[in-house]
């Protein structure tokens, strides 16, 4: 009799994107004219194309595999020494991080997910509410929670809820936890955090032996010079934080998928006999086994974004996204909505008009404005009261968006 791995049937619903597309799959089937003038502001994929720079780089990586002297077959599982190095030089520069501390993924969402491998099953965790629900079904389908209640919480994870009061940064916890998830800029809320509060989660994880498990993928899109980009900026975080990062959001690899973990040396924890031991190796041997590296194409376009023309071509799509966010925001204060994120993030945070939930409002929106949004409720019970709009869109649409929310809220 062959076992199923149990812990997935604890899974609530499906996971938020798809079920958001099987809302929306209804409603264009029951209503094809409205369908047409549907515009998708929910999940946040990018819409314009991948930078001249990194299409005429994955080309040339083409020709190479094109011809007996360049071809290449399998490459480095962690990543191209090219890419690995241009990361280091162009992301940490001064941060203490060297080269093959850098591994390179097909994506965040993968490694968030699969970072799990590397750590025991008795650990406990804790996550923000509202969260980006990778990290939540991930340690269900690892069986580090129990079950889930009707709001979706689930028995085991410790939940810190991020609201309005706290700008959307966590206060420290009062109890002991082993790991958390931390994510700036944040999706969904578009929060940053600051150098303080990021140097109080370092001054905690270090006193209770915790890891801090960093995601910075939007961090391209921060505006402000004073808002740290990497947790290697905090003094102490190599001791106690691993970063993820990504081409998806930046470069606009969300299609051809590459990303990047970050695992410093001197990052450590604990065996089941007390004694430490580095991580470093642990992820590198899993990444050996279970992964045969991103393509060696992708990995040279990936490249190209740190080139001069790369990085201007890249510096070109975070302007239009963020000017997208800007106007959302705008649109959003004017029809009187509690408007959050959106500055230095590709994420807007919406409070949703009185006497309508945020699933309510994600079918306001999808009836009435045709417009997909994200429903806060998605991302965990303090998401609530909430919608998220994705910026991730042509200017044409984002402008008809904005008209359609005066229109339908104002
Ligand atoms: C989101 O909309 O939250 C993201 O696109 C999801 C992701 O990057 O996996």
């Amino acid at each position: 009799m062959a076992r199923i791995n149990d812990n997935f049937l604890k899974l609530k619903a499906g996971y938020l994107f798809p079920e958001i597309a099987r809302r929306v799959n209804a409603f264009n089937e029951a209503h094809p004219e409205a369908a047409v003038r549907l515009i998708r502001c929910g999940i946040g994929d990018v819409t314009e194309p991948l930078p001249e720079a990194c299409r005429e780089a994955m080309h040339a990586a083409v020709d190479e595999l094109g011809h007996a002297d360049t071809f290449k077959g399998y490459g480095p599982e962690q990543g191209y020494a090219f890419l690995r190095e241009a990361i280091v030089e162009n992301q940490y520069a001064g941060l203490g991080i060297s080269a093959d501390e850098v591994f390179v993924s097909d994506g965040s969402k993968c490694d968030t997910g699969n970072i799990l491998d590397i750590f025991g099953r008795d650990n406990v965790i804790a996550i923000t509410d509202p969260v980006y629900p990778v990290y939540v079904d991930t340690n269900v389908m690892a069986g580090n929670t129990g079950e889930a209640d009707e709001k979706g919480t689930y028995a085991g994870l410790v939940y810190l809820p991020c609201t309005a009061e706290n700008d959307f940064v966590p206060a420290i916890p009062e109890r002991q936890v082993d790991l958390v998830y931390l994510c700036y800029p944040n999706n969904p809320t578009g929060a940053t955090a600051t150098r303080e509060q990021l140097a109080d989660w370092v001054a905690y994880a270090r006193a209770n032996r915790a890891i801090i498990l960093y995601d910075a993928a939007y961090e391209a899109f921060i505006q402000d010079p004073a808002i740290p980009r990497s947790i290697f900026e905090i003094e102490g975080a190599h001791e106690c934080a691993m970063e993820f990062r990504s081409f998806s959001k930046n470069g606009g690899f969300t299609g051809t998928r590459c990303a990047y973990t970050v695992i410093p040396k001197t990052l450590k924890g604990y065996a089941a006999d007390g004694s430490e031991r580095a991580l470093h190796p642990l992820w590198s041997r899993r990444h050996s086994t279970k992964f045969n590296g991103a393509s060696y194409p992708v990995q040279k376009g990936a490249a190209a974004v740190f080139s001069e023309e790369g990085k201007k071509q890249v510096a070109a799509l975070i302007d239009g996204y963020m000017g997208n966010a800007a106007l959302l925001r705008e649109a959003c204060a004017r029809v009187g909505l509690p408007v959050f994120g959106g500055r230095n993030a590709p994420y807007v945070w919406v409070g949703c008009p009185e006497g309508l939930d945020s699933w309510g409002m994600f079918d306001k929106m999808l009836n009435e404005a045709n417009v997909v949004i994200t429903p806060g409720a998605g991302f965990g019970a303090a998401g609530e009261g909430y919608f998220r709009i994705s910026a991730f869109n042509t200017r044409e649409k984002v402008e008809e968006v904005c008209r359609r929310i005066l229109e339908t809220l104002g």
